[in-house]
């Protein structure tokens, strides 16, 4: 048996499968703060406990004999995050997140020193990335800036904990904006231009390498075997993929977690900065992918049913049922956005509000615009990739038939549920440490899932002209952004 690992943004996932497939699942949530305008921050310390308290739960129903069956572990997390740590390897302060966009001004900074930098680093500087977090930090935070020894990717933070090595994965290192995806290693000229020393930054091994073995003390307080691999893994995007075979060229996936990607895999680095698409190295040897990302997801759901007091379930079906044609329209832009848009100032609205509009219009306005969203990551894409065929969705987003159905009438793509979506990246991490340990071969990771439900599009001439107003809302306020 493998565990798969995956240090999400609101929770924590641990997935236990026997040759990739998945035997029990266990999860704890995590909270992000906003201790400012524009922060997004999460503590390591929390991460660390609640992969503890995830694994303690997904070992307790097995035996002591079948926990020293398990062979691996896997790892997969949340990207672009920067795990600041002194020589001691003691964290520094709290990680600014995937949805940080307090360097905005460093992002502009380095697209001015380095204009060739979306050619080396697949796609053009943005906050949210963990390079220009360093830049903030020197202008901003110096005395931390000045103490540190050694810069994480979240995930493999949690495999210093595991196994005590600075280890991270080509899929990681992509969303550094220090890698030169091409090459596929630390870029020099990346580094100088963000105030980062490279001897700082993690060794790279492929996400089915082993990265180093089970600490004693941890496979003791787990009664796992000690000196168990863990496996590199990768992040999430790349994970995600892997577990749902998204490795050959064409195959690709949605994904509607807090974030939301559209993600297709190929076998050559086609960098296309100008729409934002992200041009990463898979965690695989050889492999690239191609990913619209939005910062803004299906996490636009679960926020507007905290702000009318209900549960999203509920809120949806009351959504579904609501005249489509009193609906206002929403702009979902809650963080800012990367795809397409490369806006980390714009935020969300509400356009079109009646006396009589209800919670159930405005939850539907929420959902229509992760679907508008999606049209414009299709949009983005270079031609070849326009048709990619039924796409997997996966994440909790993917829970919602309606949310399918109008992201597939919106689109004009189908999409379907594959078995296991919730878990994706943590299945994915799973299925990398089995490639690791040869239980299962590259032609194995590369099998499409098995369709639970598909979604066809439907004719909706409807929703295509309001995702014109859609569209035009946006660059009506673009101006007004802060
Ligand atoms: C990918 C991205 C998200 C985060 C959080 O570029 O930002 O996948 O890793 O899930």
């Amino acid at each position: 048996m493998e565990i798969g690992l995956d240090l999400g943004t609101s929770s924590v996932i641990a997935v236990l499968c026997r040759d990739g497939r998945m035997l029990g699942e266990a999860t704890h949530p995590l909270t992000t703060r906003s201790p400012m305008p524009y922060a997004s921050e999460q503590d390591p310390a929390d991460w660390w406990q609640a992969v503890l308290r995830v694994l303690a739960d997904l070992l307790a129903p097995l035996s002591a004999s079948d926990r020293q069956d398990i062979a691996a572990i896997g790892l997969s997390g949340q990207m672009h995050g920067a795990v600041l740590l002194d020589a001691t390897d003691q964290v520094l302060r709290p990680t600014m997140l995937w949805n940080d966009g307090r360097a905005h001004a460093e992002c502009a900074d380095l697209a001015r020193s380095l204009p060739q930098i979306g050619q080396i680093a697949g796609v053009p500087p943005l906050p949210g990335f963990t390079a220009p977090k360093l830049l903030w930090l020197s202008r901003h935070a110096p005395q931390d800036h000045a103490r540190i020894a050694h810069v994480l990717l979240p995930k493999d933070y949690i495999g210093l904990r595991l196994h005590g090595g600075h280890v991270t994965d080509p899929s990681d290192a992509a969303g550094t904006l220090w890698f030169d995806q091409a090459a596929r290693r630390w870029s020099d000229a990346l580094c100088a231009a963000s105030a980062t020393d490279p001897r700082w930054l993690p060794e790279l091994r492929a996400g089915h390498e082993v990265a180093g073995p089970l600490l004693p003390q941890v496979a003791e307080a787990l009664g796992l075997r000690p000196g168990l691999p863990v496996v590199t893994g990768g992040g999430d995007a790349a994970t995600g993929a892997v577990s749902v075979g998204a490795v050959e060229p064409g195959a690709g996936l949605i994904s509607l977690g807090t974030s939301a990607q559209l993600l297709v895999a190929g076998d050559s680095y086609t960098p296309n900065p100008a729409r934002f698409v992200h041009a990463f190295a898979h965690t695989l040897p050889d492999r690239w992918v191609q990913m619209a990302a939005m910062l803004n997801g299906a996490r636009p759901l679960a926020w507007f049913a905290g702000i009318a007091g209900a549960q999203i379930g509920p809120l949806l079906a009351e959504a579904e049922a609501t005249d489509p044609a009193r609906v206002p329209l929403f702009l979902p832009y809650l963080t800012g956005e990367r795809s397409p848009h490369g806006d980390p100032h714009i935020r969300g609205a509400f356009f079109g509000l009646e006396d009589s509009t209800s919670r159930a219009a405005m939850m539907r306005a929420a959902v229509e615009a992760v679907a508008f969203c999606f049209a414009d990551a299709f949009a983005s894409f270079d031609s070849p990739a326009q048709d990619p065929g039924p796409l997997p969705a996966l994440g909790g987003g993917a829970r919602s038939d309606f949310l399918l159905q109008v992201l597939a009438d919106v689109t004009g793509h189908a999409v379907y549920r594959p078995e296991g979506a919730p878990a994706g990246p943590a299945i994915g991490a799973a299925r990398l440490a089995a490639l690791a340990l040869g239980r299962i071969s590259r032609t194995d990771l590369a099998q499409r899932p098995v369709p639970t439900q598909l979604f066809t599009p439907r004719d909706a001439p409807a929703l295509r002209a309001r995702l014109d107003r859609w569209r035009a809302l946006y660059a009506a306020l673009r101006p007004l952004s802060l």
